[in-house]
């Protein structure tokens, strides 16, 4: 029998009233079971992160080489992100190959390395403004070694929130070189060894800029967009191949580039934040992109909120707004620092 809404139950004589009654329920039972769906939809996802972070198995590290004499290329690798890839790898046996701008901070990370008894090949290069001379080196170094894992790590950001129009063209230029051709000549001299012996990896360094932009960091965005589908599309291209690739998406993490000095749960630090790449390799946790990664576990409860609420409506103007706000920050600093100096000349 059904039961009556509210106490009332349309008589049969009154056909109106009763369709109206039998649709409302209809309604009722649409609800509830759209409901579950989605209960039962986010539920999945919660245990599918959790299932990625703390159960799943990743691709090993190791199985790319590691004490088999194959070596680790890591472009930008004196600092932050790129720095702590390079030890971390070194102590999984892996021979280094180092690619970073400036040859005193490259002598250290070597030296470091060499007292671990790792083999270390290392060239000073800046990538903004790399001669063929250079590339040339650069593709020698690499095709004469067994690579077993590059590492394209180098980037730069626009040095503050800034608008496109009032970008240099000279940084724009550099952001483009940095970040998409240096990856993209990196990647072309590897795979074919990778190709012949069906075994190699390749580690993308993205940035969470590139899921819906970023205003006020255009061009880098735009770049990190490209580090993405690069690496999604080459991803399935050589898959069947066993060559992985695999872009990470990265949030914040503590660095030169970040600004952020002290790590927190949510801004971790480079040691903390590699560890958790490498041990995470070929597993999504919590991205909804295909052969992408957020490795590190507040991250990817983070990510899973954005891309459940990635709604153009919701996030969006939320992110944007807190972007304009720091526009209008780095506008200020801009005049304080213009008008100082014009005081002191
Ligand atoms: N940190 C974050 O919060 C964050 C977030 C998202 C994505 N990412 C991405 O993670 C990667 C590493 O970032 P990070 O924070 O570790 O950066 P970082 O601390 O600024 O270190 C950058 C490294 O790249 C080198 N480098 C910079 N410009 C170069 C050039 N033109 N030629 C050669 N080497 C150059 C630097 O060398 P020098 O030592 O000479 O400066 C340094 O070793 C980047 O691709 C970045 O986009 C970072």
């Amino acid at each position: 029998m059904e039961q009556p809404f509210l106490g009332y139950i349309p008589s049969a004589a009154d056909e109106d009233a009763l369709w109206h009654f039998k649709l409302f329920n209809t309604f009722q039972v649409f609800c509830v079971l759209a409901g579950c769906a989605a209960v039962l939809y986010f539920a999945i996802r919660i245990i599918d992160i959790v299932c990625d972070l703390w159960f799943r198995d990743s691709i090993p590290v190791e199985s790319f080489g590691a004490d088999k004499g194959y070596w680790a290329v890591v472009t930008g690798c004196t600092d932050g992100i790129g720095k702590e890839l390079a030890l971390q790898l070194g102590d999984k046996g892996y021979n280094l190959v180092l690619l970073s701008r400036t040859q005193s901070k490259l002598d250290g990370v070597r030296n470091q390395l060499l007292a671990k008894n790792v083999k270390v090949d290392s060239y000073a290069v800046d990538f903004s403004c790399t001669t063929k001379e250079q590339w040339d080196h650069i593709e020698q170094m690499v095709k004469s070694k067994d690579i077993g894992i590059l590492v394209n790590n180098v980037g730069v950001c626009h040095p503050a929130a800034v608008t496109f129009v009032d970008e240099s063209p000279t940084m724009c230029k550099q952001m483009v070189d940095v970040n998409i051709v240096t990856m993209m000549k990196m990647t072309r001299f590897v795979v074919p060894q990778m190709r012949q012996r069906k075994n190699g990896c390749i580690l993308n360094i993205g940035s969470w800029t590139c899921l819906k932009g970023m205003p006020f960091l255009s061009v880098y965005a735009g770049t990190k967009g490209f580090v993405k589908t690069f690496s999604q599309s080459l991803a399935y291209e050589l898959k069947s191949e066993g060559i992985t690739i695999q872009h990470i998406l990265s949030f914040w993490v503590a660095s030169k580039m970040s600004g952020y000095k002290k790590a927190s749960v949510s801004i971790p630090s480079a040691t903390r934040y590699v560890s958790s790449v490498l041990n995470r390799i070929g597993l999504m946790c919590g991205t909804l992109e295909c052969f992408s990664t957020v490795p590190y576990a507040p991250h990817s409860y983070l990510a899973f909120v954005c891309t459940t609420m990635w709604d153009a409506r919701i996030v969006p103007p939320i992110l944007y707004s807190i972007a304009n706000n720091l526009y209008k920050l780095a506008k200020k600093k801009r005049l304080r620092l213009k008008n100082k100096q014009e005081l002191v000349l």
